[in-house]
C-alpha cells in the first residue's frame, strides 16, 4: 500500500526512481511522483494518475541530479490528485517526504503547525511530516527526523530529502516496510526488493524505529535512542526475472503459470530420507499436548486458507481451530493464551491488521506460528516459528500462487501436528504426503485445458451476479473462488455453503443466474448434486469444477463440467482452486479490465 523508493549515486535519479517504482505499482496506483535534489534545490514533479502519467510529464519537466525519492500512491487521507501525491514539500521548500502508511496523530500536529503559521496545500496526513521535519531542522536532518518520529504515532516508511545536504538523504521505519539497497558507489531505499533488484542483491532490512543515513558510499543505521546499529547483509536468491512478466500477457497468469513448481518448492526441501522435516516449527510434543484450541488469523487470500486450514487440522488433530480476519480478531478482546497457538498467515508479511493480531496474541501468551512468503517481513520476524511459503515475488494485486503454497504449507503443518500428537501414523502422514507431491503435476495438466474455461468465460462475461457454493473444503474454496472474481473482473458475487442457500440466498436466484460448484468432496458429492437440482429447477446456469471420476455422472446435472484429475478429496482445493483462479483471469480479460491492478485495490495492505 503505497511504494517508495530512494537513491544516491552517481546515476541520475529519475530514471532509477521511476524503474523502481514501476516495479512497485502493485503497492497502489492512484498517484506517483518523484523529488530530486537539484544543486540544493529542491524539486517536485508529481500528478494524478498511473506511472505513465507521472513519465509523461517527466518528459517535459526534466529533472538532474543524482539524488532523489519516489512515491506511488494508495489514496487513504485525501483523494487522487496531483496536490495530495507525494512527495509533500516542507512550507519553506527545505525539505521533502514519501510516505508509506498512516499518521494516526496528525490532526493535533497539523493544529500546532498552523499555530506556528505552517500553511497546508493538501489533505494528507504525510504533509505534516514534512513541515515537523522543517520545523525541528537546525542544520542536523537525522536529529530533526529523530525527534520527529519521537511525536508521530501510527505507521511510517518515510523517505526525507533536506535542500541543504545534496550529498545524503535519510530514511526511517515503523510498521511498514522498508529495505535499503547496498551498491558500489550508490545505495537505495525501496518498500519490497523487486524495485531495486536490477541494481543489487545486498540489502539491510529496517527495524521498527530505526533511522537511516544514505550517502553514494556508506549507510548508517540508528535505533530510536540514537547508538549506531550494526545490521547483517541479507543478500537476495532470487533473479530479476522472478519479478518481471517474462512473455506473460498479465503477472496473474504468470504466477498461476508459476504454481507448479513453487508447490515443489514449498514441499521438497521439507522431505529428508522420507520423512517431513520441518526445520523451523520448533514446537514440542509437549508443547502440543497443552494446546487446547489453535487460532489462524489472517486477510483475505490468506483467510481463505486458512478456513481451509480448520478443516485439515481438525480433522488430522482432533485440535479446536478458530479462524478469524485479523482486523476482527485484534480488537474482539480474544480468549488467547498460553494454552493456545496462533497460525498467522501472510504472503507480504506485511499486512497491517495481521501483523497487528500477531502482537495481540503474542501478548496474551500463545505462541506464534505464521505462514509467510516473504522472507524478513515483519511477520516473520515477529513469530516464533515461521513456514516460508517459497512462492517467489507475487506481483499481481489478485493472489494466486500464494495461496496454494499457503495450503500446501497447511497440510504440512497439520501433518507435523498429527505426528508429533499422535492422531495419524506415520502411514497416514506418508499418504498425503504422496498426493501433496502430485498436485504440482495436476495443476500442469489443469493449466494445459485452460482453454475449456476460457470459452466458458466467453460465454458469460455479461453475468451481473454470480454465486459460488461448496460443501466442506469446497466451501472454504467457494470463498475464494468468489473473491477472486471480484477483486478483478468486478462481478457481484457471493459464496455460500451448499446447505445454507435456502436459508435466505436463494431468493436471487432466477432464470440465468450463473452458479458455480466446486465438488472435490466424495462424501458430500451426493449432498451437492442435490443442491445443484435446487438451483436450477429455479432457472440457474451451473459451472461445476470436479475430479475426472465424477464428471459424466455430473455431467447429468450441471450444464458444464471442468474435470481437474482425481485427487484424494483432502487435498483436493490446492488443485482445484486453479480453474477457479482462471476462470477470474478469463472474465476479467473479457470485460477488459486491468487483471493486475484492478481498481480500488493495492497488494500488501500496510494501513488499517
Ligand atoms: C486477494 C488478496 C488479498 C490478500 C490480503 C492479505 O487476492 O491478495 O486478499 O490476500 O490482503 O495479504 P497478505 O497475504 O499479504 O497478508
Amino acid at each position: 500500500m503505497c511504494g517508495i523508493v530512494g537513491y544516491i549515486g552517481n546515476r541520475k535519479a529519475v530514471p532509477v526512481l521511476i524503474n523502481g517504482l514501476s516495479k512497485l505499482e502493485y503497492r497502489g496506483y492512484d498517484s506517483a511522483g518523484v523529488s530530486v535534489n537539484e544543486g540544493g534545490l529542491l524539486k517536485v514533479i508529481k500528478c494524478k494518475g498511473r506511472l505513465a502519467c507521472l513519465e509523461e510529464k517527466l518528459e517535459t519537466e526534466k529533472l538532474s541530479g543524482c539524488m532523489g525519492i519516489g512515491h506511488t500512491r494508495w489514496a487513504t487521507h485525501g483523494e487522487p490528485n496531483d496536490v495530495n501525491s507525494h512527495p509533500h514539500i516542507s512550507q519553506s521548500g527545505e525539505i521533502a517526504v514519501v510516505h508509506n502508511g498512516i499518521i494516526e496523530n496528525y490532526m493535533q500536529i497539523k493544529e500546532f503547525l498552523k499555530d506556528q503559521g505552517y500553511v497546508f496545500k493538501s489533505e494528507t496526513d504525510t504533509e505534516v511530516i514534512a513541515h515537523l521535519v522543517e520545523y525541528y531542522y537546525e542544520g542536523d536532518l537525522v536529529d530533526a527526523v529523530m525527534k520527529v518520529i519521537d511525536e508521530i504515532e501510527g505507521s511510517y516508511a518515510l523517505g526525507v530529502l533536506c535542500k541543504d545536504d545534496e550529498n545524503m538523504f535519510v530514511c526511517a521505519r515503523k510498521d511498514s516496510p522498508l529495505i535499503i539497497g547496498l551498491g558500489e558507489g550508490e545505495n537505495f531505499i525501496a518498500s519490497d526488493i523487486p524495485a531495486i533488484l536490477e541494481y543489487t542483491r545486498d540489502i539491510y532490512i529496517l527495524e521498527d524505529k530505526e533511522v537511516a543515513i544514505l550517502t553514494r558510499d556508506s549507510v548508517q543505521v540508528f535505533n530510536s535512542l540514537g547508538a549506531a546499529v550494526d545490521k547483517e547483509i541479507f543478500k537476495v536468491n532470487w533473479d530479476v526475472k522472478a519479478a518481471e512478466k517474462d512473455g506473460y500477457e498479465h503477472f496473474m497468469m504468470k504466477e498461476m503459470y508459476e504454481e507448479p513448481k513453487v508447490i515443489r518448492d514449498t514441499i521438497n526441501p521439507r522431505i529428508k530420507d522420507g520423512e517431513l522435516v520441518l526445520d523451523n516449527v520448533t514446537i514440542t510434543e509437549e508443547d502440543i499436548s497443552k494446546l487446547e484450541k489453535i487460532y489462524i488469523v489472517a486477510c483475505g487470500t490468506a483467510y481463505h486458507a486458512g478456513v481451509i486450514g480448520k478443516y485439515i487440522i481438525e480433522k488430522l488433530c482432533r485440535i479446536p481451530v478458530e479462524v478469524d480476519v485479523a482486523s476482527e480478531f485484534r480488537y474482539r478482546d480474544p480468549l488467547v493464551s498460553d494454552k493456545n497457538m496462533t497460525i498467522i498467515i501472510s504472503q507480504s508479511g506485511e499486512t497491517l491488521d495481521t501483523l497487528f493480531a500477531l502482537r495481540e496474541s503474542k501478548k496474551r501468551g500463545a505462541r506464534i506460528l505464521s505462514i509467510v512468503n516473504v522472507v524478513g517481513s515483519s511477520i516473520a520476524r515477529d513469530s516464533d516459528d515461521v513456514l516460508y511459503t517459497w512462492a517467489g515475488p507475487e506481483i499481481a494485486v489478485a493472489s494466486t500462487k500464494a495461496y496454494n503454497t499457503q495450503l500446501t504449507a497447511l497440510y504440512m503443518v497439520a501433518l507435523e501436528l498429527g505426528l508429533k500428537k499422535g492422531t495419524i501414523t506415520k502411514e497416514e502422514a506418508d499418504a498425503i504426503l504422496g498426493q501433496l507431491k502430485q498436485i504440482p503435476n495436476d495443476i500442469e495438466k489443469i493449466l494445459e485445458n485452460k482453454e475449456d474455461i476460457q470459452k466458458f468465460a466467453h460465454q458469460h462475461y455479461n453475468a451481473k451476479s454470480i454465486f459460488f457454493i461448496g460443501r466442506g473444503l469446497d466451501y472454504a474454496l467457494s470463498l475464494e473462488g468468489s473473491l477472486k472474481l471480484k477483486e478483478i473482473s468486478y462481478i457481484h458475487s457471493e459464496a455460500y455453503a451448499g446447505g445454507e442457500l435456502k436459508h435466505g440466498t436463494i431468493a436471487l436466484i432466477e432464470k440465468g443466474t450463473l452458479v458455480v460448484c466446486p465438488m472435490t468432496q466424495d462424501n458430500l458429492f451426493d449432498k451437492m448434486v442435490s443442491n445443484i437440482r435446487e438451483v436450477k429447477a429455479r432457472g440457474a446456469v451451473v459451472l461445476a469444477i470436479t475430479q475426472e471420476k465424477h464428471a459424466e455422472e455430473l455431467k447429468k446435472t450441471a450444464d458444464t463440467v471442468i474435470t481437474i484429475p482425481d485427487v484424494d478429496s483432502l487435498v483436493a482445493p490446492i488443485s482445484a482452486v486453479t480453474p477457479l483462479q482462471l476462470f477470474a483471469y478469463y472474465m476479467a480479460l473479457e470485460k477488459g479490465c486491468d487483471v493486475d491492478k484492478p481498481r480500488n485495490l493495492a497488494k500488501s495492505v500496510t494501513v488499517e
